[in-house]
């Protein structure tokens, strides 16, 4: 009987340690929610006064509260660390917020996350500064980016699309209100496309227009067509379609000054035009030409991406630009056009010079990081905000049956704009498998 026992709890306690180990390493959030968080919660507990005064981060005390300790609770007086206001789990790490006393800035912490990080066995520690004298400190369990999995709370809204997950867990964001036009670059085979696919996905739920440019005849941007409202295929048609976005954007205007307001969003709801998101999958196709006779094309095409990019955000028209580079090479105008765009999304580039050309002048902080992105790694990239700030991003992989069937689902939402209706690209309806050819083989008659 002894030896059952013995046996059933050898071979129980050997399968748990083996479904840990499984856990840990295909399913880490249940591994971490099981094992990773109670753990590091207690170690977070038990050394935190002595971490944060090995990592410098404690401040004497006031002189009045010197004075109780020394006199009225007769204890040494000690440096006082940040007070702790609240920890809470989460199913990828553990958020602490953080009281700083008097002394020291978000900076004294962000400097010392890394040794944070190493003090409490986390896979990352990002500080970020919530309101004056407070500050989150975000743990991350496990590498979240390795597989993609967005928060469930994460969903479309307003104009606001959760693309891609942050290195701490949380969901980033693509707010068109905050940030009207954007650029994302990165080199052959980094995720441009992916991105483009995620935030497709997510725009395709909310009631806006998509107008999509795909140069490359179409091969990305086609399966999206029953929620695309305009698809152009080439440059010539992508320079017909930006002169009646131009002329779109200079209606609303005009419907602007009938109300007397200065952008879309101070207008009654009813009279409000519905804003268009314009996705240029790769403007390098665009822009680059290669002969004389096309200058003029290109000249039309970059002067229309000019105008919008300068006043269409009034007007509710939004351009979302994908590059493999984006310099003063690829001609007259494209720098210009480039300074306009303000969001920027930097994915793996082969040179310093591309992640530069997104990142150096909004967040220069940030361009070794995206420099240092790894090949076996598609759809990792570097984020800036127009505030200097960046974070490391990357998008969950979604496949284009997936998106295409999104858009098909949310057709209804393509709203009435005559003006776009030349461009609206053909949508087959619905194929019903045709009586394909028999597979009953025909018997030859015999007698
Ligand atoms: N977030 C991701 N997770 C996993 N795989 C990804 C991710 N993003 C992209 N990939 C994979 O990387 C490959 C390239 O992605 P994508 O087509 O988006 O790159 P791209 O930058 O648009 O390339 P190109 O410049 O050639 O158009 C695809 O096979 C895709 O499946
Ligand atoms: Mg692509």
């Amino acid at each position: 009987m002894a030896d059952w026992t013995l046996w059933l709890e050898a071979t129980g306690a050997l399968a748990g340690a083996g479904g840990l180990g499984y856990a840990k390493a295909r399913a880490p959030r249940v591994y971490w929610s099981l094992v990773g968080m109670p753990v590091t919660w207690g170690r977070f507990t038990l050394s935190y006064r002595s971490t944060m005064d090995v990592c410098g981060l404690t401040v004497q005390p006031s002189g009045l509260r010197a004075f109780m300790t020394r006199n009225v609770a007769r204890r040494e007086v000690q440096p006082v660390p940040p007070k702790i206001r609240r920890v809470r789990g989460t199913s990828t790490g553990l958020r602490v917020t953080l009281r700083l006393p008097a002394g020291l800035e978000p900076h004294d912490v962000i400097a010392t996350s890394e040794r944070l990080r190493h003090a409490w066995g986390v896979h990352s520690v990002t500080v970020t500064e919530t309101k004056p004298g407070y500050v989150e400190l975000r743990m991350t369990g496990y590498d979240v980016l390795r597989r993609v999995r967005m928060p469930r709370k994460a969903r479309p809204h307003d104009l606001i699309v959760p693309v891609a997950l942050r290195e701490d867990g949380t969901a980033w964001e693509r707010d068109y209100r905050a940030a009207p036009m954007a650029l994302t670059l990165g080199a052959n085979h980094s995720g441009k496309s992916m991105y483009q696919r995620n935030l497709i996905k997510g725009l395709a739920q909310l009631p806006v227009a998509l107008v999509g440019i795909d140069c490359k005849r179409g091969v990305e941007q086609t399966a999206y067509a029953p929620r695309l409202s305009a698809l152009a295929t080439t440059p010539d048609d992508a320079a017909s379609l930006l002169a009646v976005l131009v002329a779109e954007m200079e209606d609303r205007f005009d419907l602007l000054k009938r109300h007397g307001v200065s952008e879309v969003w101070e207008l009654p709801a009813a009279e409000r035009p519905v804003p268009v998101v314009v996705l240029v999958d790769e403007v390098a196709e665009l822009i680059l030409i290669s002969s004389k006779k096309d200058e003029e094309r290109r000249e039309r095409i970059v002067t229309g991406l000019i105008r919008l990019a300068q006043m269409a955000r009034a007007v509710g028209i939004h351009l979302e630009i994908c590059g493999q580079r984006f310099g003063s090479d690829l001609g007259k105008g494209a720098t210009m056009l480039r300074a306009q765009l303000t969001g920027r999304v930097v994915h793996r580039v082969n040179d310093k010079q591309t992640a530069e050309m997104g990142l150096a002048d909004v967040a220069p902080d940030s361009v070794a990081v995206a420099s240092l992105i790894p090949m076996e790694r598609p759809g990792t990239a570097v984020v800036a905000d127009a505030s200097g700030g960046w974070s490391k991003i990357r998008t969950p992989e979604t496949s284009r049956e997936e998106v295409a069937a999104v858009c098909r689902a949310h057709a209804h939402l393509v709203p009435d704009l005559p003006a776009l209706e030349p461009f609206r690209p053909f949508v087959p309806a619905q194929e019903v498998p045709a009586a394909g050819p028999s597979l009953v083989k025909p018997r030859p008659v015999t007698d």
